[in-house]
């Protein structure tokens, strides 16, 4: 803004200077053509001369020059200069300009007066005369005026301009820079505690200092470092409290999984123990009513021997509920291994059939074996795949009247599938999903009707996944069920 307004004083002055020289020459011209009129009128070049050298004394009138009223040369003072025409010139003006000299001419003017006035006839500024006379041109005076010195005051003024523009320029840019300097300094001085808190993480309090609003907003920083400060302190006393609550928790925990393992080991270790303990009183109970039955009939005791039937008939239920509480204990105490031997298949359905039918006639249900499978022999644990198969042919004899039972064997390579499938009151798909648990039955009415425990299944399940192999069931309500075991062989 500064340079702006320098350049344009600058530009301001020139121009006045400019106008001011112009004056000046167009006076120094008029007083050469006033000096001019007497030599002129009069034919006297030596007293045009003397006026003419008056003017060229000047020091920037550069050469001058008087024509007559037709133009002609009166005289020249000064290097010659190009001849213009004048016969149109009427009053003093700028006949050439160039880059280093004006050309002025102006007219040299008598006053024509009526003959009455002849006295007067060349007088100037006479008032009363003055009505009736008329201007009369009897020449021309040309001053070559040169621009030199206006040059060098125009280079002077805008150096002397152009410095204290510059100096201002400088001193304000200065005094500026100094201002915004101390403006400014607290500001940054802010950001760089911010910055330092952002990347350390830490709260890092600001200074305060420097403006109001900057004071302001360091003292509305250092509050909100305070208030993460405390927040930090509450977060760190929380945690603290809580690793010592789930210090406490966990050891809790660890005592009640250490009473837990303990009771399990100590429960297994116990059905173990008394496995032999069970067993043994009711194998004789069996064993004693099969002799008292011998005895009787042979005393003709018919009475009593229905009696010890049925005594022996739930001596046996109660071995067998023995036998299944004793599995699933041992399968859940990992008391239980799977011992492999290589059998025929045709053997194992042998087997099943002779154990089975006796089950399929008490509900008149017919029993086929399907035995579609390429493999003869196959390494398995037998006793766990008998038991397990003849737990689904009992169920499905158990559940299925009058109807079809049937063992489909089979195999994909080496993926051997036992299917036993059945007509009866089958299951919908909601039991389906619990009767693979220990004690589950569809309901509580049907074991009173069809007996059993609701082991069965949950130990076949154990077993099969015992041997790695798997177990599902295919049903609809009274459209029968398919229960498959898969086994790789
Ligand atoms: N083939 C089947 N058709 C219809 N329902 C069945 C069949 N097999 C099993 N179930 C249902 O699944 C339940 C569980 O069978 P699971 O063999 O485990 O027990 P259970 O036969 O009742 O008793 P346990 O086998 O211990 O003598 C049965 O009570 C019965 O409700
Ligand atoms: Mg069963």
């Amino acid at each position: 803004m500064s340079l702006i307004i320098s350049i344009f004083t600058a530009a301001g002055i020139n121009q006045q200077s400019k106008q001011l020289m112009l004056k000046n020459a167009f006076q120094i011209t008029e007083g050469l053509a006033k000096q001019s009129v007497y030599p002129i009128l009069s034919g006297s070049s030596e007293n045009a001369s003397d006026a003419i050298k008056q003017v060229t004394g000047f020091q920037s009138v550069i050469a001058a020059r008087l024509s007559i009223d037709n133009n002609e040369t009166f005289l020249t003072e000064g290097n010659p200069f190009s001849k213009s025409d004048l016969t149109s010139l009427t009053q003093t003006s700028v006949i050439q300009e160039v880059d280093n000299y004006w050309l002025i001419a102006t007219p040299i003017k008598v006053i024509d007066t009526p003959l009455e006035n002849q006295d007067s006839q060349f007088g100037f500024g006479e008032d009363e005369s003055k009505d009736s006379a008329s201007e009369l041109i009897i020449g021309f005076a040309e001053v070559l005026y040169s621009k030199e010195s206006l040059l060098q005051t125009q280079k002077r003024i805008t150096l002397i301009i152009s410095t204290a523009g510059i100096l201002t320029v400088v001193i304000l840019s200065a005094i500026l820079n100094a201002g915004l300097t101390s403006l400014f300094a607290p500001l940054h001085q802010l950001a760089t505690t911010m910055d330092e808190a952002k990347t350390s993480g830490e709260h890092i309090f600001a200074e305060v200092k420097g403006a109001k609003e900057i004071r302001k907003m360091a003292k509305s920083y250092n509050n909100m470092m305070k208030v993460l400060d405390k927040q930090d302190d509450d977060l760190k006393l929380h945690r603290d409290t809580l690793e010592k609550q789930v210090e406490i928790r966990t050891k809790e925990l660890i005592l009640a999984r250490d009473t837990a393992l303990s009771a399990s080991r100590h429960k297994s270790e116990f059905m173990a123990n008394i496995s032999h303990e069970l067993r043994t009183p009711i194998q004789s109970i069996i064993g004693y009513s099969e002799i008292v039955v011998e005895e009787l009939e042979l005393e003709g005791n018919f009475d009593l021997i229905e009696d010890m039937d049925k005594v022996a008939r739930n001596a046996q239920r109660l071995l067998s509920l023995i036998n299944s509480l004793l599995d699933l204990a041992k399968i859940e105490a990992g008391h239980l291994d799977v011992h492999n031997s290589t059998f025929t298949l045709t053997e194992l359905a042998a087997t099943l059939s002779d154990t089975i039918a006796p089950l399929a006639k008490q509900n008149n249900n017919i029993f086929i074996v399907h035995n579609e499978c390429d493999l003869n022999e196959v390494t398995l644990d037998k006793d766990k795949l008998e038991q397990a198969l003849l737990n689904l042919l009992s169920n499905a004899c158990k559940f299925t009247d009058e109807g079809h039972v049937s063992l489909t064997i089979s195999n994909e390579k080496s993926l051997i599938r036992f299917s036993v499938k059945d007509s009866g009151i089958g299951l919908d798909p909601e039991q389906q999903q619990y009767i693979f648990d220990a004690f589950r039955q569809v309901d509580g009415s049907q074991s009173r009707k069809f007996g059993g425990t609701g082991l069965g299944l949950a130990i076949t399940k154990r077993f099969i996944e015992l041997m790695k192999g798997q177990i599902y069931v295919k049903s609809n309500i009274n459209e029968g069920a398919e229960f498959t075991i898969e086994l790789k062989v």
